[in-house]
């Protein structure tokens, strides 16, 4: 990393997936920006995208049935306006991935054309999920990110974690206007002061909150906890999406089985070999997948089962290759080979539908800060996220975010000097044991109260317990130098807050967010916003 001048920035992007690295590309030729990401360039939840990315491409599609389709999944709380919004800007999106040089996958149709292959996943009334064979993220991260390190006015800091915003309101100024963050080099244990005119969330989602889960370490939820306590709303975080089918074994770290797996054919079985989809939704295995979810638990539960299936065995063995060569790969390494065999699966947290509340260029509640891709509450999602509608919206609002950056860039000033960060009355922990286990406490009492079936007694119960962890990592945050973990355990700890207060809010079940005191649907959709303490 070279030339940082700690306060001349037109944009500071806190992320490196997706949403990050579009943005960064959306407004480069005109703006001066900083990329940031806490870990590696590909550390997000981008790299790890299997199925693809929804978009009408198909002259026998409309942008009717995406949008129908959405609705439907989001079980009445998308907002429509922005549901019409994204979906019509689909093709354009992908036409520009394409131009950056996204290797998605092509086939030759039974008349001899070559055209980019469209799979189908849950929710999708057609096929409409273009993708790179089955690691699409992996293919979108790798060409934007050549982009970005060839462009002249990114700079890109990795291993760098952002602490909390700064705001005109803490710097003693009139407007609440977002002018910059603390910033703490992971390798030096530095923290500096950095400014920009505008500053964009794009921090992925929060799914370690969860023990089980198919997102990577970076997912704490960071840029949640960062803009509520900067003063933004918050919406619809009692909206957990678990996927249905992450790989059942210890050394797996839930390795996710794309849901592309059931649109080409694959079939939930018991541990006895039958199905069992079909009880619970005619769309079977591809029914949306906080339906899926349910019924898996549901047969964990009643058979007392440690997994259930997935099996794709039927298809011939060239095809699953073909389709799913890195599934393969990696199944095959850990001793299921699904060319001939049924793996064993179990669900896993997977996405944030709610997140910072955004208008439809990404702007939150403060101005000067946006919030891009998994980490925003945009209205798309509703109850329940369609597959691969979240590498879309990333693209969508990167897009629509950069272009009002780019309209407002002149108007708006250098930022202020801004105050270095105070170490005046902290010391170095003694006690880092205290990070560790009440990491773990509060991931384990997530899964166990809060997880795919709710009830009012034990989210109470996660309540009571989220409480006294926070006061003592508030305490301890007080007293002792920052950390990584310490930044990201507080995280975790706010958005499980946040998550918890939702799901009591909701008095009714309602897609992703189920609760056995309130089985049904309440008349009236509404979301739920939080405010700040
Ligand atoms: P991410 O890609 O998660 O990137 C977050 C970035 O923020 C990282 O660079 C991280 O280091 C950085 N960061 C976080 N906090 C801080 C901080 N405090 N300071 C500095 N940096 C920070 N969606 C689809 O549409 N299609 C799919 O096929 C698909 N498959 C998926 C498969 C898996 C296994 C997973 C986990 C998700 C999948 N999703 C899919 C969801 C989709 O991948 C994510 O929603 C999307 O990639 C999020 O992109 P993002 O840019 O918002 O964040
Ligand atoms: C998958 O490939 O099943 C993940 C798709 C998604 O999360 O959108």
């Amino acid at each position: 990393m070279q030339n940082i001048h700690d306060n001349n920035y037109d944009l500071l992007i806190i992320g490196t997936g997706a949403a990050g690295l579009s943005l960064a590309l959306s407004v480069a030729d005109h703006a001066k920006v900083l990329l940031i990401s806490k870990a590696n360039l590909s550390s997000g939840s981008t790299q790890y995208a299997q199925g693809g990315v929804s978009a009408v491409l198909d002259v026998q599609d409309s942008f009717e049935s995406h949008i129908e389709d959405t609705l439907n999944a989001g079980a009445g709380l998308c907002d429509r306006d922005i549901v019409n919004f994204t979906v019509t800007q689909g093709p354009e999106r992908i036409r520009w991935l394409i131009e950056q040089g996204v290797p998605f996958t092509q086939r030759v149709s039974k008349s001899g054309k070559r055209d980019y292959h469209l799979t189908r996943e849950g929710g999708h009334s057609h096929r409409r999920v273009i993708h790179a064979d089955d690691a699409t993220g992996a293919a979108i991260g790798t060409a934007l990110t050549a982009k970005v390190r060839a462009h002249p006015n990114i700079h890109l800091l990795e291993r760098h974690i952002a602490i909390d915003l700064i705001t005109g309101d803490k710097l003693g100024l009139k407007s609440r206007r977002c002018w910059g963050i603390y910033l703490l080099d992971r390798d030096q244990g530095q923290i500096k002061a950095i400014g920009a005119r505008f500053v964009a969330l794009a921090s992925g989602g929060a799914g370690k909150v969860y023990l089980y889960t198919s997102n990577p370490d970076v997912a704490t939820g960071d840029g949640i906890a960062m803009a509520l306590r900067a003063g933004c709303r918050v919406a619809n975080m009692e909206f957990i999406q678990f996927h249905p089918t992450c790989l059942y074994h210890p050394a797996a770290k839930s390795f996710l089985i794309s849901e592309a797996v059931r649109g080409e054919g694959g079939k939930l079985l018991l541990p006895d070999g039958s199905r069992f989809m079909d009880r619970f939704d005619p769309r079977a295995e591809l029914a949306p997948r906080d339906i899926v979810a349910r019924a898996i638990d549901h047969e964990m539960k009643r058979t007392g089962s440690e997994s259930l299936f997935l099996d794709i065995s039927h298809q011939a063995p060239e095809f699953i290759t073909a389709h799913f060569p890195n599934i393969y790969a990696r199944c095959l390494e850990l001793g299921y080979d699904m060319t001939t065999e049924p793996i064993p699966i179990v669900p896993a947290a997977h996405y944030t539908c709610g997140g910072v509340v955004t208008d439809r260029e990404g702007q939150t509640d403060i101005e000067g800060l946006f919030a891009i891709g998994e980490v925003s509450f945009t209205g798309l999602h509703g109850a329940n996220r369609m597959a691969s509608n979240s590498l879309l919206e990333c693209l969508v609002f990167a897009h629509s975010a950069g272009e009002k950056i780019l309209r407002e860039l002149r108007q708006v000033p250098a930022p202020p000097d801004l105050p270095p960060w105070d170490e005046s009355r902290v010391t170095d922990s003694d006690e880092e044991v205290v990070v560790s286990h009440n990491w773990e406490e509060l991931r384990r009492f997530m899964w166990d109260y809060v997880g795919i079936v709710r009830t009012s007694k034990r989210l109470q119960r996660a309540k009571h317990r989220v409480d006294l962890l926070r006061a003592e990592i508030e305490e301890y945050y007080s007293n002792f130098r920052v950390t990584n973990d310490l930044i990201e355990l507080r995280n975790l700890v706010e958005v499980s807050d946040l998550i918890i207060r939702s799901a009591l809010l909701r008095k009714e079940s309602r897609g992703l967010h189920y609760t056995l005191d309130y089985p049904y649907q309440a008349p009236l959709a509404h979301n739920t916003f939080l405010m700040p303490d």
